[in-house]
């Protein structure tokens, strides 16, 4: 790849390496980008999020999700996330549809509001993936455009597919702590032709296709990722299987060794979940253990972590409209990480 000299944006091992994810995953198309962040931007400019519209996401994610809501200049809405899934709880999600919105020629209407909910993203939370048919029932009965962000699940299973069969867009992360890496990148995914042409037009700074001119119509972005970065992620590919194998051991050992502490719960992925068991976790009782012990695992040098401070709890969300969110908050204060890293050495 490096003798070709063809190291930036355009170049072969991009179109190959997308046509292969799309196989991979299922998925009729995919565009790669340069981070998950920008690939969850780009989802939602092409589905049609504007400056004052609203998205509905789960309180319980890395905050990524909720700043490429922010760069469009649209409010998070924050539900509540299910026990055993760590994704949005579907009941949540629909009540409060039910009860806050109305619809107007087909289009969601917050009564509180006044503004449009146009789209929901819900992140696959450690790789686990949640009820995700029952949210894209919901979506669809409101109208509401439906994102996953896989960014954690790249190779997990729900119903014989990671991405896209209950989302209009999904999108994931290559980035070096994913299980497959471009040294940092992202990718995204559909099966809506006139979605992917917008996707791909507005990621490549939507410049028109001609032979020497620069004509571009309307704001893109230049996110399309380095053929570099696409020539490496070329290669973690073919091990993919392979990092799958190794993750899904890890998890085993973990499991078996939290089974004889009857204090501490490792937290399994719902049974409907083929899982990539991308960050394993536990389950304390209290916040004051689950504090015990990552002050001790720290100190010992090791990287255990809380999960993400939930994005209510955030200053720069602290006025977003939020359900209940009981369980989120109950799993910040209860759950640590742990090292989940494994090595693919051929
Ligand atoms: C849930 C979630 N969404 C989005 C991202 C953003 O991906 P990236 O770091 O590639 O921008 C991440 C993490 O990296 C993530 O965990």
């Amino acid at each position: 790849m490096l003798d070709s000299s063809i190291v930036s944006s355009i170049g072969p091992c991009v179109a190959e390496v997308e046509e292969q994810l799309a196989k991979y995953a299922s998925n009729k198309h995919c565009t790669l980008v340069v981070s998950g962040t920008a690939a969850l931007h780009a989802a939602l400019v092409a589905l049609g999020v504007k400056a004052n519209d609203e998205v509905i996401t789960q309180s319980l994610t890395f905050l990524a999700t909720c700043n490429a809501i922010s760069y469009q200049q649209a409010h998070p809405i924050f539900m509540d996330v299910e026990e055993d899934s760590f994704g949005i709880c579907p009941g949540q999600l629909e009540r409060f549809l039910a009860q806050n919105t109305y619809l107007k020629d087909n289009i969601c209407i917050n009564r509180h509001s006044g503004r449009i909910i146009k789209a929901c993203v819900a992140m696959h939370t450690l790789g686990h993936i949640g009820k995700i048919n029952e949210i894209q029932a919901i979506c669809k009965k409101y109208h509401i455009s439906l994102i996953e962000d896989a960014a954690e699940a790249m190779g997990s299973m729900r119903d014989g597919m990671t991405f896209g069969k209950y989302s209009d867009v999904a999108i994931t992360s290559f980035n070096g702590n994913k299980i497959i890496t471009a040294g940092g990148g992202g990718a995204i995914f559909t099966n809506d032709d006139t979605l992917h042409n917008h996707v791909q037009h507005i990621t490549k700074n939507a410049k028109q296709p001609h032979q020497y001119e620069y004509i571009h119509d309307q704001i893109g972005f230049n996110y399309r990722m380095p053929n570099l970065n696409a020539a490496l992620l070329k290669a973690q590919l073919e091990l993919i299987d392979q990092f799958l194998i190794n993750k899904k051991e890890l998890a085993q050992q973990y499991d078996n060794f939290f089974d004889h502490i009857p204090t501490i719960e490792y937290v399994k992925p719902p049974p409907s979940c083929d899982s990539n068991f991308w960050l394993n976790a536990i389950k304390f009782n209290s916040k004051e253990e689950r504090s015990a012990f990552l002050q001790e695992t720290n100190d010992a040098g090791m990287s255990t972590r809380p999960l993400w401070k939930p994005m209510h709890q955030l200053i720069m969300f602290k006025n977003c409209q939020k359900t209940k969110l009981n369980i989120t908050e109950d799993l910040y204060q209860k759950i640590v990480t742990l090292p989940s890293s494994v090595t693919c050495l051929k």
